[in-house]
C-alpha cells in the first residue's frame, strides 16, 4: 500500500465513538473517504461502487471484497431503517467513511463506518437455513472477524453510527 502520511485536514466531522477518548485516533488512518448518500434503493449499490474504487487507488485491493460486502450490507440496513420512519422535515441521507490504514500487521485495514438518522441499535439475528433475510449483521460479524459495534452519538450528530474493521482479506470458503 501506499505510505501516506496523516494529513491535518478534517474530513465531515465523523460522530465520536464514546471510549475513543484519544483525541487523535484518526491519525493511524491517514487514508479517508466520505460519501453521503440519499437513502434509496440504489444507494447501497452506489456505495459498493465507490469502496472498490476507493480501495484500489489506496492499493488495498485485497481487501476489496470484504470492504465492499461489509459496505453493501450496512448501507442496505441504514436505508431500509431509514425508509421505515416517517420523517417530517423529508428523508435524511446516509453516511459512509471509508478509513484506511497500515493496520497493526502493516498489511493494510480498513474501518468502515456507516451513519443514519434512526436512534436504534441493530441486532445480529439468527437466519435459519432457509430464511431470505436476517444475514446481513452476521456477514458484516464474519467479515469483520467481530470487530464492529453501533452507537448513538449525542447531540448535535444524532442517528447512530455502526462500524467495522476489516483487517483480513475475505476469503471464498470454496
Ligand atoms: N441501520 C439499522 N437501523 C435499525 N435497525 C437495523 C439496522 N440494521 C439492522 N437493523 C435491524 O437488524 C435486523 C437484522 O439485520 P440484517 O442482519 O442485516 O438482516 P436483514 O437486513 O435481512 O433483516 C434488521 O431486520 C433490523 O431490524
Ligand atoms: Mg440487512
Amino acid at each position: 500500500m501506499h505510505a501516506t502520511n496523516a494529513h491535518p485536514l478534517i474530513s465531515p466531522v465523523i460522530p465520536p465513538h464514546p471510549s475513543l477518548t484519544h483525541a487523535n485516533w484518526l491519525a493511524s488512518f491517514p487514508l479517508r473517504s466520505f460519501l453521503e448518500l440519499g437513502a434509496y434503493e440504489n444507494a447501497a449499490g452506489s456505495a459498493r461502487g465507490h469502496a472498490r474504487n476507493v480501495l484500489a487507488e489506496w492499493r488495498l485491493d485485497d481487501l476489496s471484497d470484504a470492504v465492499v460486502h461489509v459496505v453493501s450490507e450496512l448501507i442496505a440496513n441504514s436505508v431500509n431503517a431509514t425508509g421505515k420512519v416517517r420523517w417530517a422535515a423529508g428523508l435524511p441521507p446516509v453516511r459512509l467513511w471509508l478509513l484506511g490504514g497500515a493496520g497493526s500487521a502493516g498489511t493494510g485495514e480498513v474501518l468502515v463506518l456507516v451513519w443514519d438518522a434512526v436512534r436504534e441499535i441493530p441486532r445480529l439475528g439468527v437466519a435459519g437455513p432457509l430464511d431470505e433475510s436476517g444475514r446481513g449483521l452476521g456477514i458484516v460479524h464474519a467479515l469483520s472477524g467481530r470487530q464492529w459495534d453501533t452507537w448513538l452519538p449525542s447531540a448535535p450528530y444524532g442517528g447512530k453510527v455502526t462500524r467495522a474493521l476489516v483487517d483480513h482479506p475475505w476469503r471464498d470458503p470454496e
